[in-house]
């Protein structure tokens, strides 16, 4: 190995050698090679050639949805049990048995509609995703900070995002465009009653909420399933901005949240989250108004109350921005043994849309990448090659054999730890149908009242503000939404925009629409 080490150097001065990606030593950083001080350059100028096409090549896609996020490291610590009770009842996931097992963890805070280099003051769900490097592979669990989404069936995904993103001619994020899709998309209310009051501007991601959203399920050892939902609440409180706050902090700084998370972590405030869990018996539940795989609702805290599962502490920032926040990639086919999916119609939806992104983003091989490969369980694969492949995945006794079954020496199966049935038998035809007890707007109701005077009056004036920018029709259907909502809600918000309930009297519901008797007393 030539020894670089004091090529060029100042006697004492002990930085290494800067080089190019072949080893070869950098003499001159400053000067392309030239035919003479003044004359032209020439094409087998490799140092130069090199480090412009390479910086040429830079950037990757950005996340089609959460361009613009922080990531930073720590550790998981579960609690084991809930006083006498085992968590082994509910889940055999090995991270959750022992009291204080610690389970290393990446968690990546994002906007949802803003590009890479967005404000982070804006009204957006925040993006929660949290990689547990677990000793059984990677587990992920990506999730917002308002609890519950806007659609129910992630045929519509496309759709809400290309509403909520900016017009494809004028490039602004249009009010008129976003509610006229969400005047026809009645299972949003609950999402838009969150989304504009001031939870919609968390004041920075250490002081936001974490939510899981959809319904998963737990297994245990007997192939017992139980439907789940997470939340993860901030040991540092939950802090908000009105729209004026934020116009403020904006006016200094476009990623005051990623300053603010790095900072405290530098400075040894290391942000801390509990994990609670609430949980459901795998059934259809007909005795709720609601069903249990909708992602507009939630469960009510009195019948399913949260149990704490354990913490989570960030302490470490990420070393580089690109190779452990861009590159980073979370899934929600993402599981461990002892946590399933349930049949949510938007996480089947999603758990195909982000590895299927993340190919196309990162590339082929983007669980090769440190940040995303399983680093605290072993990785066997067969699958092979394709662009920037790092190494091969491990093999068994003989590398000739890429292949399973085979009699000379390759990978095997692993074992069913129990068994590989679990959970309820399912019957049903073919269909494209709603599911049935939609409600969309008790919950948004519930948790309008359940607000304080401020946050009301800050909600109204904020989807005041936006509707004063769309057409007639739009408010007018809005103002019909609210009403069923809440009244004061309805004649709030119909107010402000000069629309009294008499103006949307005459409005039908929409197309297959279903309302409840309470909808139908209050229209
Ligand atoms: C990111 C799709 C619903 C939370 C993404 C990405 C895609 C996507 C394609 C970019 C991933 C990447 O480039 O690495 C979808 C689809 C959905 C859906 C198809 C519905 C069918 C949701 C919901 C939530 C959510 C309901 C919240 C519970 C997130 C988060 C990220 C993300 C937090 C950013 C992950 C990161 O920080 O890298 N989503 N999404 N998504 N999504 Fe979704």
């Amino acid at each position: 190995m030539t020894d670089v080490a004091s090529m060029g150097s100042e006697p004492g001065d002990e930085r290494p050698i800067l080089t190019n990606r072949q080893g070869h030593p950098v003499y001159d950083n400053q000067n392309q090679r030239t035919v003479g001080a003044r004359g032209p350059a020439t094409l087998e100028n490799y140092q130069f050639l090199e480090k412009i096409s390479h910086f040429d090549r830079e950037r990757v896609p950005e996340r089609v949805v959460h361009a613009r996020g922080a990531t930073a490291f720590g550790y998981f610590e579960a609690n084991g049990s809930w006083g006498d009770e085992p968590i082994s009842r509910y889940t055999r996931a090995r991270l959750f048995q022992e009291r204080g097992k610690r389970t290393p963890v990446a968690l990546r805070f994002s906007t949802v509609i803003g590009g890479r280099d967005s404000a982070e003051t804006a009204r957006d769900p925040r993006g929660f995703a949290i990689k547990f490097y677990t000793e059984d592979g990677n587990w992920d669990l990506v999730g917002n900070n308002l609890a519950v989404f806007f659609i129910r069936d992630a045929i519509k995904f496309p759709d809400v995002i290309h509403a909520l993103k900016p017009d494809p001619v004028t490039f602004r994020q249009e009010p008129n465009r976003i509610f006229d899709f969400m005047s026809q998309t009645p299972e949003a209310m609950h999402m838009l009653v969150n989304l504009f009051s001031p939870r919609g501007i968390p004041a920075d991601y250490r002081h936001q909420q974490g939510f899981g959203v959809n319904t998963y399920k737990w297994v245990n050892d007997a192939g017992d399933t139980v439907l789940v939902k997470y939340h993860w609440m901030p040991k540092q409180g939950v802090r908000s901005m009105t729209a004026a706050d934020a116009a403020a902090v904006q006016a200094n700084d476009l990623g005051h949240a990623t300053r603010d998370l790095h900072d405290a972590i530098d400075r040894g405030e290391y942000p801390e989250w509990e994990l609670l869990v609430q949980l459901m018996s795998d059934d259809d539940h007909p005795e709720l108004d609601f069903d249990p795989l909708d992602d507009t609702k939630v469960w009510p805290e009195n019948d399913f109350p949260p149990k704490p599962v354990g913490r989570i502490v960030l302490d470490r920032n990420v070393a580089n921005n690109f190779a452990e926040n861009e590159q980073i990639a979370f899934g929600t086919g993402v599981l461990v043994d002892g946590l399933d999916f349930s049949d949510d119609k938007m996480l089947v939806g999603r758990t195909f849309s982000y590895s299927d992104t993340q190919r196309h983003r990162v590339g082929p091989n983007y669980l090769q990448l440190p940040v995303n490969r399983a680093k605290e369980a072993r990785v066997h694969t067969n699958q092979r090659d394709g662009q920037m492949t790092f190494y091969v995945d491990g093999w068994g006794e003989n590398p000739h054999v890429n292949y399973e079954p085979s009699i000379t020496g390759g990978l095997r199966e692993a074992q069913y730890p129990t068994h590989d049935e679990q959970g309820p038998e399912i019957h049903g035809r073919l269909t494209r149908k709603r599911i049935p007890r939609a409600n969309d707007y008790a919950q948004a109701g519930q948790r309008y009242l359940l607000m304080e005077d401020w946050e009301r009056d800050d909600l109204v004036t904020n989807l005041v503000d936006q509707l004063s920018q769309c057409v007639r029709p739009v408010q007018e259907r809005m103002v019909w939404h609210f009403l069923l909502v809440e009244d004061d809600l309805g004649l709030r918000v119909g107010k402000g925009l000069g629309i009294a309930p008499e103006d949307v009297a005459h409005l039908e519901p929409l197309h297959g629409q279903d309302l409840t008797d309470e909808d139908r007393r209050r229209l």
